[in-house]
């Protein structure tokens, strides 16, 4: 079962210019959906960009890319591709593994939890209070398979409508979390994932 996404994403996911159309197919396709959120209707394209560690180049991801983890180490800039630059809200970013510990599990991992994020002038994310759970890159654990990790864009009805942190990174429920504890009308509005590989496992 959990080889099929793996096909599914190898076979698939070109890394053509990413689209609000391919980025929904791809989260069906390998299974995002349902296993993390149980629905996915983007209206922004979000990215995420790490830092190549030998190189210090800019490893902007396209949906479904795979990166090595040692490239993960360090938090990603986010971002939101061809924005208006005009944004009169806050966002809540959740990053997320559903393959840690275990490839396919029904909880994720939490890797990092940034509330109140605005949006700047070239469509980058600036958070506007500290991390409510700061980054940490994927864990490895398992090594059989690339994971899946997860980031997700939720609309925030206004700055500081977070109620409070989770009690732990394991078992973590984002659906539920933020059902739970984003005060105000809130919506899923965009989303990426990547594959995290170990080198030295595979
Ligand atoms: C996550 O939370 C949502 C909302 O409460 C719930 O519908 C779903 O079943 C939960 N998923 C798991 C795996 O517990």
């Amino acid at each position: 079962m959990q080889l099929l996404w793996v096909l599914a994403a190898f076979a698939s996911l070109a890394t053509a210019q990413d689209t609000l159309e391919s980025v929904k197919a791809a989260f069906e396709s390998v299974r995002i959906v349902p296993d993390v959120i149980p629905t996915f209707d983007p209206i922004f394209l979000l990215q995420l960009t790490y830092t190549d560690v030998k190189t210090g180049n800019p490893l902007p991801l396209a949906v479904g890319e795979t990166i090595d983890v040692e490239n993960t180490r360090a938090a990603p800039a986010f971002s939101i591709v061809d924005s208006t630059g005009a944004f009169d809200t806050a966002f809540l970013i959740a990053l997320v593994n559903p393959d840690d510990p275990f490839p396919g599990g029904s909880t994720s991992f939490l890797n990092y939890l940034g509330a109140d994020q605005l949006v700047g002038g070239d469509g980058e994310m600036v958070p506007n209070s500290a991390p409510v759970v700061s980054y940490v890159g994927p864990r490895t654990t398992n090594g059989e398979l690339p994971q899946r990790v997860v980031a997700l864009l939720y609309s925030q009805s206004d700055l500081n409508a977070l109620s409070g942190p989770p009690d732990t990174r394991d078992d973590f429920n984002v659906t539920d979390f933020v059902e739970r504890n984003l005060r105000g009308p809130s919506a899923l509005v965009g989303g990426t994932f990547f594959f995290s590989r170990n080198p030295s496992i595979d």
